[in-house]
């Protein structure tokens, strides 16, 4: 089980101001379940987990390994919520060096000239097949980087060969990319009416380029269940690690905490953190309302953004996401010449300097005034990783509903596109 370890907040939000928020997060938990509450049509995430069943997970894994025997690249094309799960996972279980194999790289997730060139020129004499992820289809970002893509890939190998390596994940009936995969026979996997982007990981969203990866999407979606069971609305708060988490972030919100730093003691965590600031920053970042959510890897962004937090604006949190045991042992070899003066950790583990290194720094952010939140993980594999993820989407429902907006929509990121495609002269703008 991950575990969630909130007492350094209690310094700063007593312990019994939290606990009486227990009833609002179970009845806010309850009306997740009850559906009763602001955007209730997109709560098709909530079981998920459970719901997949093996036959889905076999008729994945297949396509993947379809795309792994017949691509050396596979290229995922999505933004927002269409790829940052999948990147999350895939970072976090694969070789910080070795790439996978197929090597599954990103694209769709920027409007970059020189990202787009390069890769077409990395992809050129290669094999690669195209995962096209996007809910409306019509999203400039990865409608763009798949109109580039696919002309390459049918010009490289032909219009019949192509299409067999092309996966579009779209909506069930309606859009662009739906209309496309329709007429030219592409392989399709459906992102629920009822899941919204960011909430969208444990599908074939996530799924399919995790499979390709390699990982196993079993382990992950067990993960998930038992998260799901674990956090649903019987489970008295006192061990509902989803409830405690929302209501002691709205805790230190109310007092004055208006950012929530996500720290990892872990360099294959980054893109969890990146997907868990989507998660959050779209969810309840609404109503000129809602914690700004940001992230730090550690102990790399001590040397950087250290300083700000430890003696900056007193505005932030943090929440640790720290892995109890490695995949790999390494111990610090004893040096003759010790002119670097580390002898005195000969024979220790790295691992133990970096958990040292977390507890010095725990120490020191909480005597400056900045509340630490503990999420522990036992080891990274694919099953905690898919309770880590099951455990916030879930706390991020409940949170949303405390503090009393829509967590399930995102009408603020419609306005820079009505601008840009006005500029563009898009017909119709
Ligand atoms: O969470 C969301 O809804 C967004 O991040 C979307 O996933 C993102 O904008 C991509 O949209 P689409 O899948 O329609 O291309």
């Amino acid at each position: 089980m991950i575990t969630l370890n909130i007492e350094k907040t209690f310094g700063f939000v007593p312990k019994e101001q939290i606990f009486a928020q227990a009833e609002k997060a179970k009845v806010c938990n309850q009306t997740l379940e009850n559906a009763t509450g602001k955007g209730n049509d997109f709560l098709g995430w909530m079981h998920l987990p459970s719901a997949i069943t093996n036959d889905e997970l076999a008729d994945i894994q297949q396509t993947a390994k379809q795309l792994r025997q017949e691509c050396e690249v596979v290229v995922v094309i999505g933004i927002g919520g269409s790829y940052l799960g999948a990147k999350a996972v895939i970072e976090a279980l694969s070789s910080s060096f070795e790439p996978t194999k197929p090597a599954v790289v990103f694209a769709g997730h920027n409007i970059g000239e020189d990202y787009l060139h390069e890769l077409s020129t990395f992809l050129k004499n290669r094999s690669f097949g195209l995962i096209n992820i996007s809910k409306s289809g019509t999203t400039t970002e990865p409608a763009l980087a798949f109109r580039i893509l696919k002309k390459q890939l049918e010009d490289a190998v032909g219009k019949a060969v192509a299409k067999k390596r092309i996966v579009a994940i779209t909506d069930q009936s309606r859009g662009a990319l739906r209309t496309l995969a329709t007429r030219e026979g592409y392989k399709t996997y459906v992102i629920p009416d009822n899941v919204g982007g960011r909430f969208s990981v444990l599908t074939p969203v996530g799924l399919l380029p995790i499979a390709v990866a390699g990982i196993d999407i079993k382990q992950l979606v067990a993960g998930a269940v038992s998260m799901e069971n674990l956090t649903g609305s019987a489970v008295p708060f006192e061990k509902n690690i989803a409830e405690i988490y929302a209501a002691t972030r709205n805790e230190l919100y109310k007092s004055g905490k208006k950012i929530e730093i996500l720290a990892n003691f872990h360099p294959k965590l980054h893109y969890v953190s990146e997907w868990w600031k989507q998660l959050y920053g779209e969810s309840e970042g609404k109503e000129h309302k809602g914690i700004f959510t940001a992230s730090v890897d550690f102990t790399t962004d001590l040397h950087s953004m250290g300083q700000w937090i430890q003696e900056g604006e007193r505005t932030i949190y943090e929440t640790v996401i720290s892995v109890a045991s490695p995949d790999h042992t390494l111990t610090v070899p004893f040096d003759e010449q010790d002119l670097d003066g580390l002898n005195f950790l000969a024979g220790q583990r790295v691992d133990h300097v970096n958990k040292m290194a977390e507890l010095g720094t725990q120490q020191a952010h909480v005597d400056g005034g900045v509340p630490n939140i503990r999420i522990e993980l036992p080891e990274l594999n694919a099953h905690y990783l898919g309770q880590l993820l099951y455990f916030f989407e879930r706390a991020c429902g409940i949170s949303g509903y405390i503090l009393g907006v829509n967590p399930f929509d995102q009408p603020g990121v419609e306005a820079y596109k009505k601008n840009m495609f006005k500029l563009l002269n898009k017909p119709g703008y």
